[in-house]
């Protein structure tokens, strides 16, 4: 596949990936037209040597993997992790406001968002609802408006002269986007008109009234490449899923002969506590049932996690030719310059020597570069499910990932030839 062909489907699953719950809609897609059967949690499994499956939890956190040829048991397991959320503006349950003639909606602040960018931009909504039917059944499905219905105007200049000077964003207070203009005494509910979406959309006549819903604020404007020779992509959410995508096109690349894995968990912004984060028990609840299909002895995950490497794809800072004192002088990224393998001495990444020793050798088996980052010492470390998942699973790990800019921004930036570059680098490392 040529860099432009896989940037072409990047930019279409990035576009068609507005929250964590479509990201995982999508890549369960692409996991079922290749082969790879849907496991039920609740369900015992019967698992076959040389066969694909794949495990979601949540609608938004996913496993997918092949058993593989070889005795996993002896050759142990090769994981890769990436997570599927990203910083962004969550809808409040009771999130209608009237004020001055307008509908806004009241939004919490998901992850380390960068706040500034989130204004003046044509907006919709998507995410997850809950509902009840007619019958009284419970059921969910995602939605996603794709129009911009929403916006954050900025204060005019004129009202606010010092602005440029540097101004805080109360997020309580200036983020909520205006909706419509709705005069005094008249209502809007956001639950009547995403039922009368949704209505329009699909078959959910079914559907009695909303009970919950988890619907995230997002930018309109499509991922697409940038640049005078087009040598950028541009996109919300690169962090993550550009690394759910190199990571799981790798997976479907890879021959059959070892037990691969690919975790893609949810609430990694957020510290990874929950059903589907990292620091939950959704991997190791697959690795046990995975591995107890080929061998039941009580220390066979033990065994082979103890032979078994975990990459942790996540973006990694690219060197930002305006603000190139943010980063170390040795360590200085830059953007199509190879994978970069993050380090920190005070495991905010999970990387040691020895897992640093083997990807190095797996690039230079491709003739890729790579590149290493460490955080300056007068500055605070980022995280990833590196540390997380090593620390769970007692797994090697080594915390690698593609030079970004803006990252956690509402638009970031990386380079055109990278993607593909790290995907036949996991390739190789589920093949090796
Ligand atoms: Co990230």
């Amino acid at each position: 596949m040529s860099s432009a062909s896989f940037n072409d489907e990047l930019l279409v699953f990035l576009g068609q990936s507005p929250t964590p719950f479509h990201a995982v809609a999508n890549m369960s897609t692409l996991l079922h037209e290749a082969g790879f059967e849907r496991l039920d949690e609740t369900l015992p499994w019967q698992l076959k040597k040389q066969s694909h499956y794949y495990v979601m939890r949540n609608d938004s956190a996913l496993v997918a993997f092949k058993t593989g040829a070889l005795a996993v048991v002896s050759d142990g397991l090769r994981l890769a992790g990436t997570h599927t959320d990203s910083p962004c503006l969550k809808l409040k349950p009771s999130s209608e406001i009237h004020r001055h003639g307008y509908l806004q909606l009241g939004v919490e602040v998901y992850g380390g968002a960068l706040l500034h960018p989130w204004f003046d931009r044509d907006l919709s909504l998507a995410g997850r609802v809950d509902f009840q039917t007619h019958s009284g059944e419970l059921g969910s499905t995602l939605i996603d408006l794709r129009e911009p219905i929403a916006f954050i105007p900025s204060l005019a200049i004129h009202l606010d002269r010092d602005v440029n000077k540097g101004r805080a964003v109360n997020p309580q207070k200036e983020l909520s986007p205006i909706l419509l203009q709705l005069p005094a005494g008249e209502d809007f509910s956001l639950d009547a008109f995403l039922l009368q979406h949704l209505r329009q959309q699909n078959d959910a006549e079914d559907i009695d009234k909303i009970l919950a819903h988890e619907l995230m604020l997002y930018d309109t404007q499509a991922a697409t490449m940038v640049g005078l020779q087009q040598q950028f992509i541009a996109s919300a959410r690169l962090d993550n899923l550009l690394s759910c995508f190199l990571a799981i096109k790798a997976l479907l690349a890879s021959d059959d002969s070892h037990a691969s894995v690919l975790v893609c968990n949810d609430h990694e912004e957020v510290g990874s506590v929950s059903s589907a984060g990292a620091q939950g028990p959704f991997l190791k609840a697959v690795l046990e049932r995975m591995i107890a299909a080929e061998d039941d002895s009580s220390d066979a995950l033990e065994r082979v996690v103890r032979q078994s490497m975990l990459l942790s794809i996540d973006n990694a800072h690219g060197i930002h030719p305006n603000y190139a004192d943010k980063h170390d002088e040795k360590h200085r990224p830059v953007l199509d310059g190879g994978p970069v393998i993050k380090i920190n001495a005070n495991q905010r990444y999970a990387s040691n020597s020895r897992s640093v020793a083997f990807f190095k050798s797996l690039c230079a088996e491709l003739g890729v570069p790579c590149q290493s980052f460490v955080m300056r010492n007068d500055m605070a470390c980022g995280s990833t499910i590196g540390p997380i998942t090593a620390a769970e699973l007692g797994i090697t790990t080594i915390d690698i990932g593609i030079a970004t800019l803006g990252m956690h921004s509402i638009r970031e930036l990386s380079g055109a030839k990278d993607p593909e570059v790290l995907c036949n680098v996991v390739t190789r490392f589920y093949n090796r």
